[in-house]
């Protein structure tokens, strides 16, 4: 099964996407973790990235599908993909349409994921990572069981923020949202794939909905 985790930023696309992972042999493919790794090594189009992600502005739709694609290339044994934060334009939608079909594979759902602003402003300015193996967490919402100890890698004080976790970046991010994905809603619902899910509902809650809507 190819799903689509479609959603405005801390509308929870990663930690569900990272909860099927955990637990059926898919395979998350971010395009937000996949630019994060790119802005850390040196190179010139990682300095560029950087200046994008942390202005809260989108990557070209160039840069992503190629990602895209060398990712679906060295991943043809995964049993599916999570696509998280990916299409997130027109252009990226019928790029992934094409590639799959390459590939004889076909997309099988897209969740809309549903949360207020409101929510999400929340969610984004109380969100850390563990910088050893990504795990996501929030302050209120989701901490870990243990002060300053990863639950799912046990590094110790490994707690970082990603540097367009701030109100600022957000609005830009959520208005990039609006602009450029949410005709994705339009796009995935003429061709009967989209399915909204209410995000507001408890992480563990709605993992169990999605869960339900794959017949997993
Ligand atoms: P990306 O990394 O994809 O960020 P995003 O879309 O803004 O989404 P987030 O990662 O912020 O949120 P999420 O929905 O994954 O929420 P999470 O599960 O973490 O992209 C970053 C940047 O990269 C973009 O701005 C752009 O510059 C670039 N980029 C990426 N892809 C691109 C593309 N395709 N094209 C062009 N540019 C691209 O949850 C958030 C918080 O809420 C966490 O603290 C979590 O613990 C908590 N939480 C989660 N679920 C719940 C719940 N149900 N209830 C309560 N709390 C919850």
């Amino acid at each position: 099964m190819n799903i689509i985790l479609l959603g405005p930023p801390g509308a929870g696309k990663g930690t569900q996407a990272r909860l099927l992972e955990e637990n059926f042999s898919m395979k998350q493919l971010s395009t937000g973790d996949m630019l994060r790794a790119s802005k850390n090594s040196s190179s010139e189009i990682g300095k560029t990235v950087a200046k994008v992600m942390e202005k809260g502005e989108l990557v070209t739709d160039e840069i992503v599908i190629d990602l895209i694609s060398e990712q679906l290339e060295t991943n043809l044994e995964a049993s599916g993909f999570i696509f998280d934060g990916f299409p997130r334009t027109l252009t990226q939608a019928d790029a992934l349409g094409t590639l799959l079909k390459s590939k004889g594979k076909s997309l099988s759902i897209v969740f809309e994921m549903k949360v207020d602003d409101e929510a999400l402003v929340k969610r984004i300015t109380g969100r850390f990572n563990c910088k050893v193996c990504g795990e996501v967490y929030h302050k209120e919402n989701n901490p870990p069981k243990i002060k300053n100890i990863c639950d799912a890698c046990h590094a110790k004080d490994s707690f970082i923020q990603r540097a367009d976790d701030n109100e600022k970046s957000f609005r830009t991010r959520l208005m990039a949202y609006y602009r450029d994905t949410s005709p994705l809603i339009g796009y995935y619902h003429a061709k009967q794939k989209l399915v909204p899910i209410d995000g507001l509902q408890d992480i563990s809650i709605m993992h169990q909905s999605i869960r339900k809507i794959m017949n997993y």
